[in-house]
C-alpha cells in the first residue's frame, strides 16, 4: 500500500536519490546530457535541507511503499512567481513507479496542504517538452496560464505555467 505523509529532516537522502534519478529519467533528451550527469546527489541534497530551512512555508510531501520511497513532491504556500498563490515546485516518481496513481495521490496532498493553510490557488510551471507531465497535470485539472524561457545558464528552454483557480 502507498503510504504518503509529510517529510522529516531524516527523509532528505532518500528525497534526494529519487528527486535526482527521476529528473535524469524525465529529461534525457529534453536538457543536455552534461547538465544532467553534472548534478550529484550531494548537491541535491544540500539545495533541500536549504528548502528545509525556509521553515513552515515549504514542505515536502513523499510517497512510500513498504520502506521505500518512490516517489515526493515540494509544495510552497507564497509562490514566487505568482501572488497569493501555492506552487507545487517539483513532483517527482520514480520511473518504474510511474502510472500507478501515485503522482495523483501526492498532487491531492499538497492541495490539501496548501487548502489548510487558507489558500485555493495553485501553480505549477513545467517545461514545455515534458509532455507527459503537461497530460498529467491536464488531467489534474490544470489551466494553461502562460509560457516563458526558464534561463538555465548555458541554455533556455520553454516552460508552460499551469493554475489551478479554485482548488
Ligand atoms: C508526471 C508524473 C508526476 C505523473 O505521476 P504518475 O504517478 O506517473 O501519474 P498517475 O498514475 O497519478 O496519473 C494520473 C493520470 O494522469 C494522466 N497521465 C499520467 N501520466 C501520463 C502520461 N505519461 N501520458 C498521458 N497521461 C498521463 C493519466 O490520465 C493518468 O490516469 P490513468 O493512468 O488512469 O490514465 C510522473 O510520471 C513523473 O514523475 N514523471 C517524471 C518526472 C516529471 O516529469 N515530473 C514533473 C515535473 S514538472
Amino acid at each position: 500500500m502507498i503510504n504518503i505523509r509529510m517529510a522529516t529532516l531524516e527523509d532528505v537522502p532518500a528525497i534526494a536519490e529519487v528527486g535526482l534519478e527521476s529528473w535524469r529519467a524525465a529529461y534525457r533528451g529534453i536538457m543536455p546530457d552534461e547538465h544532467l550527469d553534472t548534478m550529484t546527489l550531494e548537491e541535491r541534497q544540500r539545495r533541500i535541507e536549504k528548502a528545509f530551512a525556509r521553515g513552515n512555508t515549504v514542505k515536502f510531501i513523499i510517497a512510500q511503499q513498504g520502506g521505500l520511497m518512490v516517489g515526493m513532491s515540494c509544495v510552497v504556500l507564497d509562490s514566487a512567481k505568482e501572488a497569493d498563490c501555492g506552487e507545487m515546485e517539483t513532483l517527482y516518481i520514480l520511473p518504474e513507479w510511474q502510472r500507478r496513481g501515485i503522482g495523483a495521490k501526492l498532487f491531492k496532498a499538497a492541495v490539501k496542504y496548501i487548502n489548510a493553510n487558507g489558500k485555493n490557488k495553485m501553480i505549477i510551471s513545467v517545461l514545455e517538452a515534458n509532455t507527459n507531465a503537461c497530460k498529467f497535470y491536464e488531467r489534474m485539472g490544470g489551466v494553461y496560464l502562460r509560457t516563458f524561457d526558464w534561463d538555465f545558464g548555458n541554455f533556455r528552454l520553454p516552460v508552460v505555467v499551469y493554475c489551478w483557480d479554485d482548488l
